[in-house]
């Protein structure tokens, strides 16, 4: 494929224009560094023109790490015997809220395995946050009832991610058996019905994933238009069946990012972690390909090494009192002002 007629691609792309997949598939592959580079200006562009220079601040709690699901990518599968199972209490949680408050952050992610167990204490966990804090609280635990969702809601909880991880059927009902693929497009739609800021996105490098599923995600995310997209490459975790299969690759992760940003343009769309964890520049590099978000673990210590999803994400944010200042010099120096 001729760089004139990628470059045509990526300008239709930024003007809003409809295209199709195998044009997603010619610059997904594109070999032409000129290209990719054009493509990370264009979603730098549209970041800018659609959200600013600020780049937002998340502070994370990892709540739970108890799962009923098995997918063959993630350190949480309930058949990863080696993991030490953890809930946080309630006091501890809103602890950690309060750092997030006091950390000049405005919204809290509270994140979570499968953990059904915990749907009552999580209303009240979210009007107690509410109440004494005044943060914004997003919620990631998975799939669940629409009835659970809207308690959820009626809580005060504004947010909800629920990362598609897949487009591709036969990739999802693969990489996450016993887990639907119906369930989980209609647990989306469920959130969006009951007004919550929805977050979908997608894992890259998947073991049998090829350039065609990646361009169904973008087209999926185009079509939902979420209000937030979690891109981050697959890490291989030692206790899962994935253990032997390669990383996903980090510049095609950016690629992906890229796209997403054209796609959705107004979308709030994390430098995620896993990007962190393959390639130290790799956060900095996403927010130059479109991301506009950055997500701090506050999570106490004694349980963060428990959050072992894939290997190196919890060593990979140390103490928050620390490292927000750096944080903050860090994207100074690049010209981006916490939002
Ligand atoms: N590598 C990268 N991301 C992973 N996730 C789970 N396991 C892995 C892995 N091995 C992501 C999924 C999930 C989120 C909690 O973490 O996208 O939605
Ligand atoms: Fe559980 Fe989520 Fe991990 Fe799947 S990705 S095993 S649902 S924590």
């Amino acid at each position: 494929m001729s760089r004139l007629v990628l470059e045509k691609i990526i300008q239709s792309l930024f003007a809003g224009r409809e295209v199709q997949t195998d044009e997603l598939v010619h610059v997904l592959s594109a070999g032409d560094p000129g290209v990719v580079s054009g493509l990370h200006t264009a979603a730098d562009q549209k970041r800018l023109d659609m959200t600013g220079d600020a780049v937002l601040l998340r502070g994370i709690i990892e709540i739970s790490n108890i799962c009923i699901q098995n997918c063959q990518y993630c350190g949480l599968r309930k058949d990863n015997r080696r993991v030490h199972r953890y809930r946080m209490p309630a006091v501890e949680v809103l602890e950690a809220a309060k750092r997030i408050m006091h950390g000049g952050i405005s919204t809290v992610v509270l994140q979570s395995g499968e953990d059904l167990a915990t749907t009552d204490s999580i209303s009240t966990l979210v009007r107690t946050i509410k109440s004494e804090t005044g943060l914004t609280v997003t919620l990631s635990l998975g799939e669940r009832d629409r009835e659970d969702y809207r308690r959820f809601r009626e809580a005060g909880a504004e947010r909800y991610l629920l990362k598609h991880e897949t487009a591709s059927r036969p990739l999802f009902e693969t990489m996450r058996p016993g887990s639907s693929y119906e369930n989980r497009r209609q647990c989306l739609q469920w959130l969006k019905e009951l007004g919550f800021e929805t977050g979908a996105g997608n894992m890259i490098g998947l073991p049998g994933q090829c350039m065609t599923d990646l361009a169904m995600d973008l087209h999926y995310l185009n079509a939902l238009q979420p209000d937030m997209i979690g891109i981050g490459p697959f890490i291989p975790h030692p206790e899962t069946p994935l253990a032997q299969y390669p990383p996903g690759s980090s510049p095609l992760t950016l690629r992906v990012v890229a796209l997403s940003r054209l796609l959705v343009p107004q979308a709030n769309i994390p430098a995620t972690t896993a990007l962190g964890v393959l390639d130290k520049s790799g956060r900095i590099n996403a927010l130059h390909a479109g991301a506009n978000v950055v997500m701090l673990d506050f999570t106490p210590v004694k349980y963060r090494r428990f959050y072992d999803i894939y290997p190196g994400k919890a060593r990979a944010l140390t103490e928050m009192d620390t490292y927000l200042p750096i944080l903050r010099e860090e994207l100074a120096a690049i010209g981006r002002p916490v939002g």
